[in-house]
């Protein structure tokens, strides 16, 4: 794994590796004992992402070269690839990109010559959000096999839901999708359920956002949450077992009862909390794999 770009890349053995990484992690600190830097270039508004790519670099001892688009060279036109190589050229040690683009990422593999994660490509994909996601079921059931899964909300514009809903089919999951009429998306092969029928017999319901800013508004009221999302109704029909998973930010009372955030099926802050040691384990084993850091180090987190 030279860089961690899609979910696609990853076969289970890869998946499951990374989850368990990310466990050793939660129980064992461990620094880095040389000096390392990474750039986190986020060039779409992000809070969780950002922020927890920062706890986990700094958590590894890690120097983190901050980045703010509206206040760089992107004002004066500035291309990402320039920007990027300019990050690789001052020493950067791995790149952590955000970009509206789907496929921001084809025009710098081949010209750069430092590890670079994804942290959300536009409609394209978002893998590290896929890996906190995995780790938060995998904690919940221990398996995926079998497991029914529905993503439910604005599927067409949701990075999230393309990631997902890749990694759960080769994981075993059962999945299906749920969306409102023109949120649903041809281009993704699997089942749609209403959300009553979801509610019912799905283990894990993992809502999805209206992505407001990547089209014009169709639905912003109230009647959305009846038909489409999870109301305290349908929270009730769940399985017994069943959990409720977002990627947040909560457009709250639309996707979702403004109570179930935090009730006790939701493990929404639990996923950001495992965030931090899956980007950890994700970073660790990219600079591994360029030879940034070397087995003894990886050896000592075991
Ligand atoms: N889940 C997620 O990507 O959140 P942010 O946009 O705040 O990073």
């Amino acid at each position: 794994m030279r860089n961690f770009l899609s979910v696609n890349q990853l076969n289970s053995k890869e998946i499951f590796s990374i989850i368990e990484a990310a466990e050793r992690f939660r129980n064992k600190q461990l620094s880095i004992d040389k000096q390392v830097f990474a750039a986190n270039l986020f060039f779409e508004p992000s809070t969780r992402t950002k922020m927890s790519f920062i706890v986990a670099q700094k958590k590894l001892g890690i120097e983190v070269l901050d980045f703010h688009s509206e206040a760089s060279s992107v004002l004066k036109g500035e291309t990402l690839y320039d920007t990027a190589r300019t990050f690789e050229s001052i020493g950067a040690n791995v790149l952590v990109i955000r970009h509206g683009d789907d496929t921001w990422y084809d025009e710098l593999i081949h010209g750069l010559q430092v590890p670079i994660i994804n942290a959300g490509a536009g409609k394209g994909g978002h893998p590290t959000q896929c890996m906190l996601d995995l780790a938060t079921i995998y904690q919940e059931y221990g398996y995926f096999n079998g497991l029914k899964v529905v993503i439910a909300g604005d599927i067409k514009h949701s990075r999230v839901a393309r990631s997902n809903a890749q990694a759960l089919k080769k994981l075993g999951a059962n999945v299906y999708l749920s969306a409102a009429p023109g949120f649903d998306d041809p281009l993704l092969d699997f089942p749609y359920l209403s959300m009553d029928e979801a509610a019912e017999i799905c283990d894990v319901v993992m809502l999805l956002r209206i992505q407001h800013e990547r089209h014009e508004a169709i639905y912003r009221d109230s009647c959305y949450l009846e038909t489409f999302g999870l109301t305290r109704d349908r929270e009730k029909r769940m399985k017994d077992r069943a959990i409720i998973l977002h990627p947040a930010p909560i457009n709250r009372g639309i996707e979702i009862d403004t109570s179930l955030v935090e009730c006790k099926r939701s493990r929404i802050f639990k996923q950001m909390e495992n965030g931090v040691y899956v980007r950890m384990a994700i970073i660790m084993k990219l600079l591994h794999e360029w030879g940034i850091i070397n087995d003894s180090i990886e050896k000592r987190n075991k």
